[in-house]
């Protein structure tokens, strides 16, 4: 096990390349098995999750070869062998359920671990299962798995309850092989899943509407095997914005899209960041003491969950009262306490948290207990007074590339250590 330490109090400045979106790279290496041939995938993150699911695709039989140094994986996945994902590797990244769409239209059948819950969740797949069933599968739920058959499915009318974004992604990739039309209602409209539907339209499929709640798949009989540069991390590019305007620095973000953050950058100037975009990067900086700004997270384009510790974090600093509503998930609020180990003043009531500004936050040992819930740990203990020390940063491992090289660089103090 290891653990990170900061000497906080620091401005951070400088420049940050941010990396490509874990949160496409994940759907779009899974809808690599929808071809009979080789995808290359470039602006692909070195991360946990994607080394997870490099596993679970190879273990099914596909070619993956990570080339490291420029971030570019080639799959090729001509010959399946098995159409099932273990539950040693599910248990692991909720998102293995995204080869759930694309192995039941590539081998008719597909037997995948129900995901189980985490620690912002329950993390159910129903709408999932829901859609798949409407376009014919036939559904069983065995022993901690659901298994899935259907000969070929056919397109259908489907209406999302949640505007789920892996069920939204999940149903497109099986749509995309499907006989007929098939039209998702109510869709996710993340840019992540518009980046999936690039990828797969650039394989053959016919898909539009994606970045709408209204996204209509025209089923082909074959895909075949493309390449593709995966869209920047729109959450990494937040997280080191908010790490800026945490601690009065003056950071450029590189390779971004600002585009993709209107909400958060609403926001942070909100706190009296100032924040200038440009095509592909962002400049943020913030002089004198942050203000209060009140937080709720809602599906894309609203104020992204993934971003909600990390403002919490900010929040702890600024002048005045900030209320953080999290509408996503049920518990996502397991930074609280770690953050109060550090001298914020936050209760929660139910699913919101009142954030009292402090003058200061005192570094402190503390522990990562999600991915996100880390980061916000991070950019709180390069702002707070002292030493602070994170344990369970496996967490972290699993969403930042090189966050620890990508802050030193900005001039925090901040090393990995093994855990005595
Ligand atoms: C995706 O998770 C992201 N993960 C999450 O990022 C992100 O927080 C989330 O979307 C919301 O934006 C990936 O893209 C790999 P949902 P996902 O299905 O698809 C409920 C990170 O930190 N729901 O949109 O699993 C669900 O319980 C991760 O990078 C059902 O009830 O989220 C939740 O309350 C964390 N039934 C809500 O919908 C279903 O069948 C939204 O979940 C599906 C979802």
């Amino acid at each position: 096990m290891q653990k990170i330490i900061i000497n906080g109090g620091i401005k951070l400045k400088g420049e940050v390349k941010i990396s490509g979106a874990k949160n496409a790279a994940l759907p779009i290496m899974a809808a690599s098995l929808l071809a009979q041939s080789e995808c290359i995938i470039h602006n692909v993150p070195r991360l946990m999750d994607v080394a997870t699911m490099g596993k679970l695709i190879n273990y099914l039989g596909a070619e993956v070869k990570g080339i490291e140094e420029n971030n570019t994986i080639s799959i090729n996945t001509k010959a399946l062998v098995k159409s099932d994902a273990p539950y040693e590797l599910v248990k692991t990244m909720r998102a293995s359920v995204l080869v759930l769409g694309p192995l039941i239209v590539r081998c008719g059948e597909a037997k995948v671990s129900l995901p189980g819950g985490c620690a912002i969740g329950a993390r159910p797949i129903n709408l999932h299962l829901m859609g798949l069933e409407k376009m014919g599968a036939e559904i069983k739920l065995e022993h901690g798995y659901v298994r899935l058959k259907a000969k070929r499915l056919k397109g259908a009318k489907i209406y999302l309850d949640i505007s789920t974004v892996t069920g939204t992604e999940n149903l497109m990739m099986a749509a995309a092989l499907a006989k007929g039309v098939t039209v998702i209602e109510n869709a996710a409209c993340e840019p992540e899943v518009v980046d999936l539907a690039n990828f797969l339209n650039k394989m053959g499929a016919k898909i539009s509407g994606a970045g709408t709640d209204v996204i209509t798949i025209e089923g082909v009989d074959s895909l075949k095997g493309t390449e593709y540069r995966v869209m920047p991390d729109r959450i990494e590019a937040g997280t080191y914005a908010a790490a800026s305007a945490i601690t009065e620095g003056d950071v450029l973000l590189k390779n971004c899209m600002p585009r993709h953050l209107d909400a958060v950058i609403s926001k942070l100037r909100e706190t009296g960041a100032e924040v200038t975009e440009e095509a592909d990067s962002m400049r943020v900086k913030r002089k004198g003491r942050l203000k209060a700004s009140d937080v709720k997270t809602l599906p894309y384009p609203g104020f992204p969950t993934d971003m909600q510790a990390q403002f919490m974090a900010l929040m702890s600093l600024a002048e005045g009262t900030s209320i953080i509503t999290e509408t996503i998930f049920e518990n996502r609020f397991t930074h609280v306490s770690e953050l109060k180990r550090m001298g914020a003043d936050i209760k929660i009531q139910g699913n919101t948290a009142v954030v009292k500004g402090a003058a200061r936050l005192s570094g402190a040992p503390v522990m990562a207990t999600d991915l996100r819930a880390s980061a916000s740990l991070i950019i709180a203990g390069i702002a707070a007074e002292g030493e602070t020390e994170i344990s369970r940063i496996y967490h972290l491992d699993r969403g930042y590339e090189m966050i620890e090289e990508k802050m030193s660089a900005l001039g925090a103090k901040i090393k990995r250590v093994a855990a005595s």
